[in-house]
């Protein structure tokens, strides 16, 4: 289905996330002239990126009428600042979606028009390769439409899912925000295994790598859930068993994850505001 908003998108900040999406968008069919970029410091990829397509991008585009969506795609703090720049932008129909990571539904309204909608999203980095998976939560002023644009303009980049306490964005955040790198440790650590286990460096990058992906890619194809996936490459007794009894003594990476995730959303809430 090509992706089509009832106006302008108006994205502010086109840097590693934004430009994901943005890739993701024209990949769906958005036209590229209903898309304008705000951005004072735009990297040069992502400027000849904007110029091939024709998509209008500066400190303070122009844009025709005012924008179905107005996408924060900026860092936390310059968020913030930002705001009141925002406020004069937003039409009648517009909805604010932010993915300023820690901005809570009721600090962004603060400088914005009064009943304006506002969609609070959580992106992970794996929207880059269209794999990400993003969590939302909109306030009581988002229509059903508005709902469905943005529930659009992030499904080109991954999967996504909305709920409707905002308390979950901190353990969101702790699991699917930050899980891309404990995914990428673990790869770091199973490459450093390798090599003590006395394989040459390159062999234990190589296999890492390739394992971690190849596994992800598996677990994505499967309908199976994980631990079933798991026990299909556990024979009794085999060499994964062997593996496994260690990992899995006392419930040593359970408990160790668990500490992980709860130090995250930890850190998720003293960050929000
Ligand atoms: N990357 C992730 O994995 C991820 C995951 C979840 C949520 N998020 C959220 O997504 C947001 C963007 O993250 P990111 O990783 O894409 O950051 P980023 O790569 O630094 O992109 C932010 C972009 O906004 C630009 N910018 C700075 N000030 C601006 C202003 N006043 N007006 C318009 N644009 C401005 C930046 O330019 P300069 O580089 O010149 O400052 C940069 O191009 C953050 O709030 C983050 O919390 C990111």
């Amino acid at each position: 289905m090509i992706l089509r908003l009832a106006g302008p998108l108006l994205l502010i900040g086109a840097g590693k996330m934004g430009g994901a999406l943005l890739e993701g968008w024209l990949k769906q069919g958005l036209d590229p002239a209903s898309v304008f970029i705000q951005d004072p410091a735009l990297s040069d990829a992502m400027g000849a990126f904007a110029e091939t397509h024709g998509i209008v991008a500066n400190d303070a585009p122009e844009l025709p009428a005012p924008p179905a969506v107005i996408l924060i795609a900026v860092k936390p703090d310059v968020a913030e600042k930002l705001l009141p720049e925002v406020e004069p932008m937003v039409g009648e129909k517009t909805v604010v979606l932010s993915i300023a990571a820690g901005r809570k539904l009721e600090s962004l309204s603060r400088y914005l028009p009064e009943n304006v909608a506002v969609v609070r999203a959580m992106p992970n980095t794996p929207a880059s390769v269209g794999q990400g998976i993003t969590v939302c939560i909109a306030n009581a002023n988002v229509t059903e439409e508005q709902k469905r644009e943005c529930d659009a303009l992030l499904s080109a980049v991954g999967e996504v899912v909305w709920v409707d306490d905002e308390a979950l964005l901190d353990p969101v955040t702790a699991v699917s925000g930050s899980g891309p790198a404990y995914v990428f440790l673990l790869a770091e650590c199973l490459e450093q295994a390798g090599i003590d286990a006395g394989l040459p460096e390159a062999l234990a990058k190589r296999l890492a790598r390739a394992t971690v992906a190849g596994a992800g890619a598996l677990l994505e194809q499967s309908d199976l859930d994980v631990a079933t996936l798991r026990k299909n490459v556990t024979s009794p007794k085999g060499t994964t068993a062997a593996a496994l009894e260690v990992l899995m003594d006392d419930d040593i990476l359970k408990r160790l994850l668990a500490r992980a995730v709860a130090n995250a959303a930890k850190r998720s809430r003293e960050l929000s505001s």
